[in-house]
C-alpha cells in the first residue's frame, strides 16, 4: 500500500504530539510492509507568523492532494485578540469545508489502568464505550450572518445556528450506520424545547431512524446529556449532535480517558480524502516542555489507518499497543500520579509493543 499522508502540525504542542504519530505510522509501514511518504505543512498560527493566510494554499493545495491528512493542534495566544478578523482556527474551519468532512467521529477511549487519574470511580467506568458524532460543517461555528454591530450606542454581537435538512441527515445516517457495528444504539442531542433548528434536528433524526429500524434511537436535550453523559456514561453507544454541542460534550466526555490528550477523532464525509486529529488544542502552557501526551494524535493515526487506508489489521495492531504500553505502566504527565514521561518515550514506548508483532 502506497500512500501520501500530510501532516499539519500547526500550533503549540501539535507538533510535538504529531511527530510521534508519525513514527508510529512509520513503524508500521516498516511492519507491514507499506510505502507511506510524509509532507508536512504550515497551517494556523504558525502559518500567521510566516506572514501567511491561516490556511495557506499550499497547504490547501497539498491537503486537496492527500491519502489523508493528520492534524495537531490550532491556537495560539500572539493572535488571541478579539477583535481580529483572521485567527488561528479560521484553518481549522475552511480545511473542514474544504474536504467536505461533515462528521466528525470522538470514540473516547477508556482504559481501566487510568480509573486513579479520571474523577469517576470504578463502578462508573464500568462499560462506557462511547461515540460522540458531532456535526462538523455547520452551526454556530459557520452560521451566518455573523457579526457586531452597535445599536443604541450598544455593542451587539450576532451568531447564527442554521442548518438545513441535508446537513441533519447526513450525519444522523453517519450515526446510524455505525450504531450497527456496536450497541444499536443511538442518542441524538438537542435543545428541541428551545432552539427552531433542534425540532428540525429532531424531526430528521426520526426521519432517518425509519431507514434503519434495527437501531433504537432516543432524544436527549443538551443540558440534560451533559451531567447524564458524565453520570451513566455506560448507558450510551452512539451520540449524535450539531458542531457546538458536540465540541463541548466530547470535551466533558473526555474526563472517562483520564485526559483530554488521550481522545483522538476522524473526520469524515462523502469525499475520499479525510482529517484526523485529537481533540485536545494547542495547549500553549506546555508547549515546548516535551511532555504533552502524544496518545490522541497516535489514535488518531489508527484511525486513518482504518478509515482511509483500509487497514484495519495495522490500525487494530496500534490501539493494542497504546493499551499495552499504558498497561505497562506509560505515563505521561497528565496522566499521571507519581513519575512520567516523555511526548518522545511515550511514542518509543508504543513502538516497541508495535514491533512485538
Ligand atoms: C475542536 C476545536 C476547534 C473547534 C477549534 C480549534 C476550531 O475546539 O476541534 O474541538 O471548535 O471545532
Ligand atoms: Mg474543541
Amino acid at each position: 500500500m502506497e500512500a501520501k499522508i500530510v501532516i499539519l502540525p500547526g500550533d503549540g504542542i501539535g507538533a510535538e504530539v504529531v511527530a510521534e504519530a508519525q513514527r508510529v505510522l512509520e513503524s508500521i509501514a516498516s511492519i507491514f510492509g507499506h510505502s507511506f511518504a510524509f509532507e508536512d505543512h504550515l497551517f494556523g498560527g504558525s502559518a500567521m507568523d510566516q506572514g501567511l493566510e491561516p490556511l495557506p494554499d499550499t497547504t490547501r493545495d497539498a491537503c486537496l492532494s492527500a491519502s489523508a491528512v493528520l492534524l495537531g493542534a490550532v491556537g495560539n495566544p500572539k493572535w488571541d485578540d478579539l477583535t481580529a478578523k483572521t485567527r488561528p482556527e479560521n484553518a481549522t474551519l475552511e480545511l473542514r469545508t474544504e474536504l467536505g468532512v461533515y462528521a466528525n467521529l470522538r470514540p473516547i477511549p477508556v482504559y481501566p489502568e487510568l480509573i486513579e487519574v479520571t474523577p469517576f470511580k470504578r463502578q462508573n467506568i464500568k462499560g462506557v464505550d462511547l461515540l460522540i458524532i458531532r456535526e462538523l460543517t455547520g452551526g454556530l461555528h459557520y452560521g451566518k450572518p455573523s457579526y457586531r454591530a452597535v445599536v443604541n450606542g450598544q455593542r451587539h454581537a450576532i451568531d447564527t445556528l442554521r442548518y438545513s435538512e441535508e446537513e441533519i441527515r447526513r450525519v444522523l445516517a453517519v450515526a446510524f450506520r455505525l450504531a450497527k457495528d456496536r450497541r444499536c444504539l443511538v442518542t441524538s442531542v438537542d435543545k428541541a424545547n428551545i432552539m427552531e433548528s433542534s425540532r428540525l434536528w429532531r424531526q430528521i433524526a426520526n426521519e432517518v431512524h425509519a431507514e434503519h429500524p434495527d437501531v433504537q434511537l432516543e432524544h436527549k436535550y443538551v443540558d440534560v446529556a451533559a451531567l447524564h453523559l458524565v453520570q451513566a456514561g455506560a448507558k450510551y453507544d452512539v451520540v449524535v449532535t450539531e458542531n457546538m454541542f458536540g465540541d463541548i460534550l466530547s470535551e466533558a466526555a473526555s474526563a472517562y480517558s483520564g485526559s483530554l490528550g488521550m481522545v483522538p477523532s476522524a473526520s469524515i464525509g462523502d469525499g475520499d480524502i479525510m482529517l484526523y486529529e485529537p481533540i485536545h488544542g494547542s495547549a500553549p502552557d506546555i508547549a515546548g516542555k516535551g511532555i504533552a501526551n502524544p496518545i490522541g494524535a497516535i489514535l488518531s493515526a489508527a484511525m486513518l489507518l482504518d478509515y482511509s487506508l483500509g487497514l484495519k489489521l495495522e490500525s487494530d495492531a496500534v490501539h493494542q499497543a497504546v493499551a499495552d504500553a499504558i498497561a505497562s505502566g506509560a505515563r505521561t504527565a497528565d496522566i499521571s500520579t507519581a513519575s512520567h514521561m516523555s511526548t518522545t518515550q511515550m511514542g518509543n514506548t508504543v513502538i516497541k509493543y508495535l514491533e512485538k508483532y
